[in-house]
């Protein structure tokens, strides 16, 4: 029975592993919950999809700094590493 439950659990993740790349990079889907992750449908919180990647980064940073005004985002931009924004940033902009 432990066998069993390894081996699906190794079949898993190998399945997870092979279809990473087209995944959104870690923290991405923390973003979704607010912000929509397609640019249809209507949305009170301004999309990120398809949106230039240059302009998330700076608004992440300037949220992280403080240098922006923000009701939730300061919190938010503070828990994540440049590397992180960078990686979200342009996985977003390369949705539609
Ligand atoms: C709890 C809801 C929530 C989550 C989760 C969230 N945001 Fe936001 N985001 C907002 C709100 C609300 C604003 C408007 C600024 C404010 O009031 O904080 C905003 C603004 C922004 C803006 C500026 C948009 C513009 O039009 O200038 C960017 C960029 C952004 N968020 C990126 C992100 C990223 C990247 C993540 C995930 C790491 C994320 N947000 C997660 C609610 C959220």
């Amino acid at each position: 029975m432990r066998r069993t439950v390894t081996a699906a659990i190794a079949c898993a993740w190998i399945a997870a592993a092979t279809v990473a790349s087209a995944e959104p990079p870690a923290g991405a889907a923390a973003c979704s919950g607010c912000h929509p992750s397609s640019a249809r449908g209507p949305s009170p919180v301004a999309r990120l999809a398809g949106r230039d990647r240059a302009e998330i980064v700076k608004a992440m940073h300037d949220f992280r700094s403080g240098e922006r005004a923000a009701t939730v985002m300061d919190r938010i931009a503070k828990g994540f590493t440049d590397d992180e924004i960078q990686a979200i940033a342009a996985w977003y902009a390369e949705q539609k």
